[in-house]
């Protein structure tokens, strides 16, 4: 069995990640500090595959710590870097905690990728690298905008830090822009789960939906979209889960062309705030209390992408749509609160 190491295995997409690279026969270990979640979602990832996933809680900014793991890992065949600080808001107000956590634990993990010569890396991007392009749907050679907030610019840094990196190391790597990841896995065991109030809509939607929050704000109404709300690309979190699988297979088996490769993960859809706002209401039969308020700092006006190029490369395919997305969304939402109350 190929046994692969995950960075923030227990955050939101890297435990749908872990169900997905088990469910292909891989073995995976997990390296999370917990900053930002807790085991629950690891705990479900078990209850889904029947497999134990072993966390190292560890803060990769510790390179002597992150060095350990990997001594005790010397067997892996890749490396899937989800950890990260990913706050738009959180990093325009503190921008130094952004470029500290971010990019230290980047280096720290190729140092450590380099140190014991593993193959494979698969990175974390987001399409948040392009910026407010205007070039729309977004390619992967679409060029890089201004970066809109501190995380974006911790993405493109990170980017670069890796091809630079690839340049003149072993490593083959993949850069996968993420459009706006959302939904939960079908058994509701496992979902997004942020630790205090939500940043991203979809988690928003839920809480206010369930009670946990009183009203959802739509941030922006005079843009120059259809409705005047922000046009963003919601891509169910299993289909970007299985990108990284099919990521990491196309590497092993050496299919990749260049020594870092970058590809897009979206839908190819772009859907307004309040259309992904109405898709919520018809699938879970809720009114939502929404108000309409001013533009945030950081937010881009409009992006989704071309996704050919992955469904190129890696054969791989979206599935799911707006709808089932906050379909399972809602599942993954109502099962936390039963769980609460069956407690
Ligand atoms: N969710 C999104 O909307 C989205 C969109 C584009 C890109 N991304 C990127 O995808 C990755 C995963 O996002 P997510 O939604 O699963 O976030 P998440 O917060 O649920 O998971 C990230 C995990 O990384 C851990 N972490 C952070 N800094 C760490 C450090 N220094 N050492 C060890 N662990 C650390 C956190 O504790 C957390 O469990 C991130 O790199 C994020 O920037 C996310």
């Amino acid at each position: 069995m190929q046994k692969v190491l995950v960075t923030g295995g227990c955050g939101y997409i890297g435990a749908h990640t872990i169900v997905d690279l088990i469910n292909h026969g891989f073995e995976v270990v997990s390296v999370d500090s917990n900053i930002r979640s807790t085991t629950q979602l690891l705990e479900g990832v078990e209850k889904i595959t029947g497999k134990k996933v072993r966390n190292y809680k560890v803060d990769l900014c510790n390179l002597e710590d992150t060095h350990a793991v990997f001594h005790e890992n010397r067997d892996i065949v890749g490396v899937i870097h989800f950890a990260a600080l990913k706050s738009v808001g959180e990093s325009v107000n503190d921008p130094l905690y952004y470029f500290q956590n971010n990019i230290t634990s980047l280096v720290n993990v190729l140092k450590c990728i380099k140190e014991f010569n593993v193959p494979n890396f698969v990175f974390s991007s987001s399409c948040s690298v392009y910026g407010n392009t205007t070039a729309l749907p977004v390619v992967e050679e679409t060029p890089l905008g201004e970066a809109q907030s501190p995380y974006a610019r911790t993405k493109q840094m990170g980017e670069q830090i890796i091809e630079d990196y690839s340049r003149v190391n072993n490593t083959q790597s993949i850069l996968l822009r993420y459009f706006n990841p959302v939904g939960a896995h079908s058994s509701a065991l496992i979902g997004e789960l942020p630790l205090g109030k939500p940043d991203n809509l979809v988690p928003v939607i839920t809480q206010v939906a369930i009670g946990k929050l009183p009203k959802l704000t739509v941030f922006g109404t005079n843009y120059p979209t259809r409705d005047g709300s922000c046009i963003r690309d919601y891509i169910h979190v299993m289909d970007i889960a299985n990108a990284h699988t099919k990521a990491l297979q196309y590497l092993l088996e050496k299919r990749n062309t260049d020594n870092c490769e970058v590809l897009n993960l979206g839908t190819g859809n772009g859907v307004t705030v309040l259309e992904a706002i109405r898709a919520f209401e018809k699938v879970s039969g809720v009114k939502l209390n929404y108000e309409l308020g001013e533009a945030r700092p950081g937010d881009v006006i409009a992006i989704y992408a071309n996704n050919s190029k992955a469904r190129e490369k890696l054969g791989w395919t979206p599935e799911t749509g707006i709808e089932d997305s906050m379909r399972t969304a809602w599942q993954w939402e109502v099962a936390l609160r039963d769980r609460v109350l069956n407690n």
